[in-house]
């Protein structure tokens, strides 16, 4: 029978503004969990969101909107990103879900019935980003020792877990099991700050919100998002229901992998919790450092957001999982950069792992038709790169098992690298010339096409896509589920096909690719600053005035073709209430009647419009200016201080088409 191996990540708060950051935990465990699947293991892998509290509730209502329809939408968009990246989950959690609010419930009455919860009041400082409560000797210069904002007193009458009863069982806990904390710097952080300096019962719900799950028995009150959220990695499984056969077959967690901002959660309130239920421990919770950028934590509050869907789309998905998985020293911070990922992707995609296979499949295409040519006798040279092609497995996986991630890849890399030293020694173009050396030359190059498919197999649990493409120009059909076929070295049969396509990851140029994505990142700060300023209702700012300066994307005539400009005569024109900049302009487009905004009045007066031609955009969405419907908008030339409007050089009829 297979072994099992449960892997989680923490369940993701729906912020909806997710960064390169926010992938970080997700994409890790989905290249261990693909690595175990392939190795033999029968895997379960969880994800989810983390639905509840007092800060959804609040953004829900400033959107007019209610927590669960607000929830909702972020929640596919979550989704969205998981299926970009190919998180290959097994499930995907929803604190709101039926089965985990019920099961929740259970656990809460359970706790309280066996009285490790009771009911008190309490006073605290609450930091309300956090969630957290926090006694006045935890908190650093008055605020928040976790996100260093302030906090606000707080008193309600709530239910408290008996915590402190706990303490000398999980330093037991820490103590026999000395890999429950990893790395182990973040276990001597959680004894030292947290369990010696004594635990206090933990307040385990809320009267002051109502998006929570209620406590059953008492229901002014709704549980403590942290208890609703931990207790997920049990619900998902079935615990608490009717079916807990998936408990039964995948508890405990082999690895809880977590930021190392929420380890105390997991390894002091988590293990705690199933203590009081008489639950097995999780084997291991492991604290990730943290992917900074400009020196600070990746954050959706402090406006350093790099978008992967951005970067996905324009790199491939797999240039961003391996920069992900390459870049931070595991366990330790590290820090992005565009010029750091496009440094990586050229280096080590385009230049060691695109050369190989295009050199490799050009080569095998120029001197045998691109047929795999015979394995003859291997020589010495040979034997190098077999044997670390026959050693590799049990490289990569011994730091999988250590979560030494990067290093993994790095054994896949040396591979790579060994194998394209190979060519220089090697030197097919010089056997090439010699006929006599046709055979050797077919071995090397099979010798080649192997290292290939076997470094394939090897980065398929990496990335998937690549390792896929790679495959295909070895004709070799899908991918396949285990390492067998990369223990020994001659897997690959003669007289298959290779194709030769395109590079793998082409080669990007520094300077264009920083330059563009300093525009992509001004223009997504402008666009979220857009959304922002017409949430707030200044519609006046966003009025067409054409001031815009600038140099944009270049786009096709495809693009072009989609704004579909049309000649307009004004017919009526005013001055919109109480606006200096806008005007409305009813317009004649061709015998169809319309109304525009136009942010044009410092500069023309309504009656000077009127007879007019000018030019619109037909096409463009309606928007609400002032209460006022604009359908459309008027091309405008500007240098930034003047606005003039654009008009046909000859009379021409309303309505004809500009292009
Ligand atoms: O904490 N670098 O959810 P979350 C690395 N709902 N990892 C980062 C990161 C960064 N810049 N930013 C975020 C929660 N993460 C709770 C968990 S579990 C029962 C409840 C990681 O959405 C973060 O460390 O704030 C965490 O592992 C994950 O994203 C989700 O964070
Ligand atoms: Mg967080």
């Amino acid at each position: 029978m297979k072994q099992k191996y449960y892997i989680t990540t923490p369940i993701y708060y729906p912020s909806g503004n997710w960064h390169l950051g926010h992938c970080y935990t997700t994409v890790i465990c989905d290249a261990i969990a693909r690595f175990k699947r392939m190795d033999g293991f029968d895997v379960f892998f969880l994800t989810g969101t983390d639905e509840h509290g007092v800060k959804i509730e609040k953004r829900a209502a400033e959107n007019n909107t209610t927590p669960k329809a607000f929830v909702d939408n972020l929640v596919d968009s979550i989704k969205d990103l998981w299926k970009v990246l190919g998180i290959s989950f097994d499930k995907f959690i929803r604190t709101t879900d039926d089965y985990h609010v019920a099961a929740v419930q259970k656990i809460f009455k359970q706790l309280y019935d066996q009285g490790d919860i009771y009911k008190a009041e309490y006073e605290g400082m609450y930091c309300t980003p956090c969630e957290s409560f926090w006694t006045e000797s935890q908190l650093v210069d008055g605020k928040c020792p976790d996100c260093g904002r302030p906090v606000e007193k707080a008193k309600e009458e709530s239910y408290f877990f008996r915590l402190s009863k706990y303490q000398d069982k999980l330093i037991e806990l820490y103590k026999n099991n000395p890999e429950f904390i990893s790395p182990k710097s973040r276990m001597n952080e959680m004894i030292n700050n947290f369990i010696k300096p004594g635990l206090q019962d933990l307040c385990v719900s809320r009267t002051s919100f109502k998006w929570g799950i209620p406590v059953t028995f008492d229901d002014k009150h709704v549980i403590y998002v942290w208890i609703d959220a931990l207790t997920n990695y049990i619900t998902a499984l079935g615990y608490g229901s009717n079916d807990d056969s998936l408990f039964k077959k995948y508890w405990p967690a082999d690895i809880h992998m977590v930021g190392k901002e929420i380890v105390r959660f997991h390894t002091i309130i988590w293990p705690a919790i199933l203590m009081a239920l008489g639950v097995e421990m999780p084997k291991q919770v492991y604290g990730h450092g943290w992917l900074l950028i400009g020196g600070d934590k990746m954050s959706k509050s402090k406006g350093n957001v790099v978008d992967p869907f951005v970067l996905s789309d324009r790199y491939g998905v797999d240039a961003v999982r391996y920069f992900l998985l390459r870049e931070v020293p595991f366990g330790s911070d590290g820090v992005y950069t565009n010029e750091a990922l496009i440094a990586r992707t050229n280096a080590d995609l385009a230049n060691d792992l695109g050369n190989l296979v295009s050199r490799t499949t050009a080569m095998i295409t120029q001197y045998f038709g691109g047929v795999v040519p015979n394995n003859k006798a291997a020589e010495d040279i040979d034997k190098d790169l077999i044997s670390l092609c026959e050693s590799a497995l049990g490289k990569v996986r011994a730091d999988v098992e250590k979560l030494l991630i990067p290093e993994s890849l790095g054994e896949i890399f040396r591979l790579i690298q060994r194998a394209n030293k190979y060519i220089d020694e090697t030197m097919p173009w010089v056997l090439a010339k010699d006929p006599e050396k046709k055979d050797r030359l077919g071995t090397v190059l099979y010798n080649l096409a192997e290292t290939i498919r076997i470094s394939a197999v090897l980065l398929a649990p990496f990335m998937p896509a690549t390792a896929q493409n790679i495959f295909d120009r070895l004709q070799l059909g899908k991918l396949p589920n285990d390492f067998a076929s990369v223990k020994k070295f001659g897997g690959l049969k003669s007289g298959g096909g290779v194709t030769k396509g395109d590079a793998l990851f082409p080669r990007l140029d520094m300077k264009k690719e920083l330059a563009e994505l300093e525009k992509l990142a001004a223009e997504q700060q402008k666009s979220s600053a857009d959304v922002k300023k017409s949430n707030a209702n200044k519609n006046e700012a966003a009025a067409p005035t054409g001031k815009e300066s600038g140099e944009k994307e270049e786009i096709t005539i495809d693009d072009f073709a989609k704004v579909q400009l049309a000649t307009a005569k004004v017919v009526a024109c005013e001055k919109v209430e109480k606006s200096d900049k806008l005007l409305k302009l009813t317009l004649d487009v061709g015998g169809e009647s319309r109304t525009v905004v136009s942010g044009i009045a410092e500069h023309y007066t309504a009656d000077y419009m009127v007879g007019k031609t000018v030019v619109i955009v037909k096409n463009l969405k309606p928007v609400k200016l002032r209460g006022i419907l604009s359908e459309g908008m008027i091309l405008c030339a500007s240098n930034g201080k003047d606005v003039v409007f654009v008009s046909p050089e000859k009379e021409i009829e309303s309505g004809s088409g500009v292009n």
